[in-house]
């Protein structure tokens, strides 16, 4: 490990410097504009990956390619570590909140400011760069490793789950690492070992055949705005207990083992609401803010539309009105039956005086493994041992789509050691990387796959 240290001293400003090349790719998956800079951005990873004397593939799918880098498998049998990432980012919009421009990286106080810095590229980037620590000081890899890099991670995942049930065999894993997620703080090195699901739905309500005059024709027919507003609001009460009949019921409540971790972790909600902008926490009563973010379902509006949008007043009568829902969901929900109560509920409460028609967008399937592994304590050591303070044990509010299918095909021990910070920004403007994160989360990603390789 000597050598590798050094080789990771000595590398800094140079993995920096591969970083930033990396953050310049628009590689937007939900903008079909950016379809240019997604494939230009798989094809320099490929290379990349070669120069590390790894087998490297790119699979086309239906929508972004799959890059898949394999170290050439030697006949000692040792066990095989499936490291996970994805090249994709979110749009970067609203640009103008943007202190620079999201696709020209920029280093300011130990930060890498960029869409994708942090979500996801400077993370599964951290474990390429050990890696490569390893190819260059000529130690031996003490793992076989596969690098399974996705580029649709953030429209939900839905060719790599194809993709990894047909080559179920060649991906099979004895551990998936993932760092796509957060610490709980900066101080705080964290192993998340639950990710929450989603259902995600568009509702339309359809009036008149067209916008019409409000004054002549306003009091004759249903205002479709003001009756999506009223199925919404049919959707949550006051409580924040949403209302749909059946969404609670295959909740599984927090286990003691659960609520011990996180009453280790230091919560203010003070401070949170005002890191957050808002003048006072809210969410379903009777939980904690933990809770609700990590062991509780949501249902969220995440935009709603219909009639006069411009300046100035335009008296109608919108035709039409839509809106985007995702519920966020925990285990043993199924996004598939959430979805259908939810479409049934909202047909119930429909009055007849408009159309009602929902679209069922992606699912993704919550997700949790008790951390109680030998993958598990290997990651707390590195933790430990890169960053300098015991790990904590946390759940997540987001969503990673892919681990339950991982979870089903692969077998493996799936260990998540997010490299995020809350303050990183994702999918918000002025994303950053930690960089001290970034330098750390190589030497953990070094020192894991000692960890994880044959008993010495
Ligand atoms: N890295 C996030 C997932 C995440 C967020 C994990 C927060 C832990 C905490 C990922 O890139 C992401 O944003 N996923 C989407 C998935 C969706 C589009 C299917 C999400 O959670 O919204
Ligand atoms: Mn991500």
């Amino acid at each position: 490990m000597v050598t590798i240290q050094k080789y990771l001293a000595q590398n800094r400003r140079h993995f920096v410097e591969q970083l930033k090349t990396l953050v310049r790719f628009r590689s937007i998956s939900t903008q079909p504009s950016h379809r240019r800079d997604v494939l230009a951005c798989a094809d320099w990873l490929a290379r990349h990956f070669r120069t590390l004397g790894l087998n490297v593939k790119l699979y086309p799918t239906k929508g972004n390619p799959i890059l898949v880098a394999q170290t050439r498998t030697n006949h000692a049998p040792r066990p095989h570590v499936l490291v996970y990432g994805h090249y994709d980012v979110q749009p970067p919009e609203p640009f103008d909140l943007w202190k620079t421009p999201p696709f020209e990286p920029i280093e300011r106080g130990g930060k890498l400011f960029g869409r994708g810095a942090s979500d996801n590229k400077g993370q599964f980037f951290a474990h390429v760069k050990a890696v490569e620590a390893y190819a260059k000081t000529r130690t031996a890899l003490p793992v076989d490793l596969t690098f399974l890099i996705e580029g649709e991670e953030e429209v939900g995942s839905t060719n790599l789950m194809t993709f990894v049930k047909q080559r179920a065999k060649q991906l099979r894993a004895d551990y998936v690492i993932v760092s796509d997620t957060g610490m709980f703080s900066k101080h705080h090195p964290t192993i998340t070992y639950a990710t929450r699901g989603i259902a995600a739905l568009e509702v339309r309500v359809d009036g008149p055949s067209r916008d019409l005059h409000s004054g002549v024709f306003g009091g004759s027919v249903a205002n479709p705005v003001m009756t999506l507003a009223r199925l919404l609001a049919a959707c949550i009460d006051a409580n924040g207990h949403v209302t749909v009949p059946g969404f609670y019921d295959d909740v599984r409540p927090l286990q003691k083992w659960e609520r011990e971790q996180f009453r280790r972790l230091p919560f203010d909600e003070r401070a949170y609401a005002r890191f957050l902008g808002v003048p006072f926490l809210a969410g379903e009563k009777g939980f904690t803010t933990l809770e609700r973010r990590w062991a509780r379902p949501t249902l969220e509006i995440n935009g709603i539309t219909g009639g006069y949008q411009g300046p100035g007043t335009k008296t109608i009568v919108p035709a039409w009105a839509s809106a985007k829902i995702t519920c966020r969901l925990v285990p043993d929900q199924e996004p598939e039956k959430i979805a259908r109560l939810l479409l049934q509920h909202l047909r119930r409460v429909c009055p007849s005086s408009v159309r009602l028609s929902v679209t069922e967008g992606h699912h993704s399937h919550p997700f949790l493994e008790p951390p109680s592994g030998r993958g598990a304590q290997a990651a707390a050591a590195a933790l430990k041992k890169a960053f300098g303070r015991e790990p904590v044990f946390v759940r997540e509010g987001g969503s990673l789509p892919i681990l339950d299918a991982f979870k089903q095909n692969l077998r493996g021990e799936i260990i998540l050691v997010g490299l995020g910070l809350p303050d990183d920004n994702w999918h918000s403007p002025n994303e950053k990387m930690d960089l001290n994160n970034f330098h750390r989360g190589i030497a953990m990603s070094a020192e894991l796959l000692r960890q994880l390789g044959p008993p010495r």
